[in-house]
């Protein structure tokens, strides 16, 4: 078949689908195309999932989907820290466990990075956002160097992988190319693409991005379980012998991958997957909830959770529902195989944004109100499925700190903010002088590289390379 026959096939292809859906608008400007631009949108509409999309497209677009919030949720079994004087030869057992399964080469990191990052609205990859009070470290940059570390504190090859979408996969891959992998062999740095869904107007219509490109948006943090399987990514995990994912979102510099104690844990307890969880700000904190649902656990969204269970106290006053959700966990390799081989559907979201569309003129609109609907899947839906779900109380001063936003809450002054405080304790942990103002709050800027300590034990042990700190200084420790 020559090249014009198959495009022209294709085409006919294409269009049958489209019309069998009344779709064929984004076939409008067909005529006005090149061949590498026919090529481009025949790529897209040939993408798109129909046998799972006819059905969201009523359950989801046309319709807000029926979503009903269970009532009788109760709260999960949550191990805290520090450990009774019952749990302490667990935990201590559960540590050493931990320590073996990073050494003997059994665990590997995973970061999900196909976000688009909307809310920050940082032009690039968010992995490659300076992020650190001072010394100018990308997201990239600190994970690697706590990578790099563990590595040699562990002496085990430790593997990273990176998950990121067809739209920030060249940007990602060249950005860790041009700073050359910080020291970590390239064939240890893993990239793989997630997949895309297209976004619909609120009539479950197609929109076009460009004459010759769809409206695509990364299909969720969820989509990282298929997307996992079908780049090849668990089988090279397996090749190298992984057991354990450890999983965490690209935009928290605080995150420590390699905790022992939760590691052991989870492994201990026969946990296929585990959460971290923090202690509530607020009642009504915007955060996931992790909770019991007929002896599942699940998490339900801050504005899911109904008033009364937000509000619920414990006989002693303390918050009944106070597991929230950070985004940590650990992934079993075999429960990751298992769910994709059985086909598990994850459930989508619907999220309601502004996508920027080529109008019925062909001009470009760029609206600032939702003005589409985007489908995402969320890893903590597959939570239900695991065998002995383990949830480890962690603080959330130590490990979380996210970058979501331009300005005010989870934004990147308040995630500096909080690393300083962090290194500042740390340093104060190990008997270090940290000045500080009249109110408690530093005087001094600090960041503490990953390669100079992990945790604040770490830090006691290097405490005499600390410089003098000076109030008002800046310093970055490494
Ligand atoms: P967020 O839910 O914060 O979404 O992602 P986002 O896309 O980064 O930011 P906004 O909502 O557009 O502002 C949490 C984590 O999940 C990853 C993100 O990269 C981040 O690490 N993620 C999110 C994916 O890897 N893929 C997705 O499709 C969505």
């Amino acid at each position: 078949m020559s090249n014009s026959a198959s495009i022209e096939s294709r085409y006919q292809a294409c269009l049958a689908k489209l019309r069998k859906r009344g779709q064929e608008h984004v076939l409008r400007w067909w005529d006005d195309l090149g061949p590498a631009d026919r090529e481009h949108l025949l790529t897209d509409i040939e993408s798109i999932p129909w046998e799972i999309l006819d059905r969201l497209i009523r359950s989801h677009v046309l319709i807000r989907p029926d979503h009903t919030v269970p009532r009788d949720l109760s709260p999960p079994t949550v191990y805290k820290q520090p450990p009774t004087p019952g749990q302490r030869a667990l935990y201590d057992q559960a540590v050493r466990l931990g320590r073996d399964l990073i050494r003997t080469g059994k665990v590997a990191a995973l970061t999900v990075a196909g976000g688009q990052g909307t809310r920050l609205g940082f032009d690039g990859p968010k992995g490659a956002l300076e992020v650190t009070p001072v010394g100018g470290k990308t997201l990239f940059e600190l994970f690697a160097e706590t990578i790099k570390a563990a590595r040699r504190c562990y002496d085990s090859p430790i593997p990273w992988y990176i998950m990121t979408s067809p739209a920030n996969h060249e940007q990602t891959a060249e950005y860790l190319k041009s700073r050359d992998f910080f020291g970590l062999p390239e064939t240890d740095v893993i990239l793989f693409r997630q997949g895309m869904l297209p976004a619909f107007d609120f009539q479950g219509r197609l929109l076009l991005a460009r004459k010759h490109r769809l409206a695509l948006a990364p299909d969720g943090h969820g989509g990282s379980l298929k997307a996992l399987v079908a780049s090849g990514a668990l089988s090279d995990l397996c090749t190298r012998g992984i057991e354990i994912i450890t999983y965490f979102q690209v935009d928290n510099p605080l995150v420590k991958p390699f905790d022992p104690l939760f590691i052991g844990l989870h492994a201990k307890t026969g946990s296929e997957m585990s959460t971290k969880v923090t202690p509530k700000a607020d009642d009504l904190e915007r955060v996931g909830n992790v909770c019991v649902h007929d002896g599942k656990v699940v998490v339900i969204e801050y504005f899911d959770l109904p008033d009364e269970l937000a509000h619920a106290r414990n006989q002693d006053g303390s918050r009944k529902f106070d597991a929230g959700n950070p985004a940590i966990h650990l992934l079993n390799v075999d429960f990751v195989d298992r769910v994709v081989a059985r086909s598990f559907q994850m459930p989508f979201r619907r999220a309601d944004k502004a996508v920027a569309y080529v109008d019925q003129t062909g001009s470009l609109q760029e609206p600032t109100a939702p003005n589409a609907v985007k489908l995402e899947a969320f890893i903590f839906d597959v939570l239900p499925l695991a065998a002995n779900p383990l949830l480890l109380e962690v603080d959330r001063a130590e490990e979380f700190s996210p970058v979501k936003n331009a300005t005010g809450v989870d934004s990147l002054e308040s995630s500096k903010r909080d690393q300083n405080a962090r290194a500042c304790r740390w340093l104060e942990s190990a008997g270090v002088t940290v000045p500080r103002k009249p109110d408690g709050q530093p005087d001094v800027t600090i960041a503490i590289s990953p390669s100079f300590a992990l945790d604040a034990e770490d830090v006691k042990e290097s405490r005499h390379q600390v410089p003098v700190l000076k109030p008002g200084g800046a310093v970055y420790i490494e």
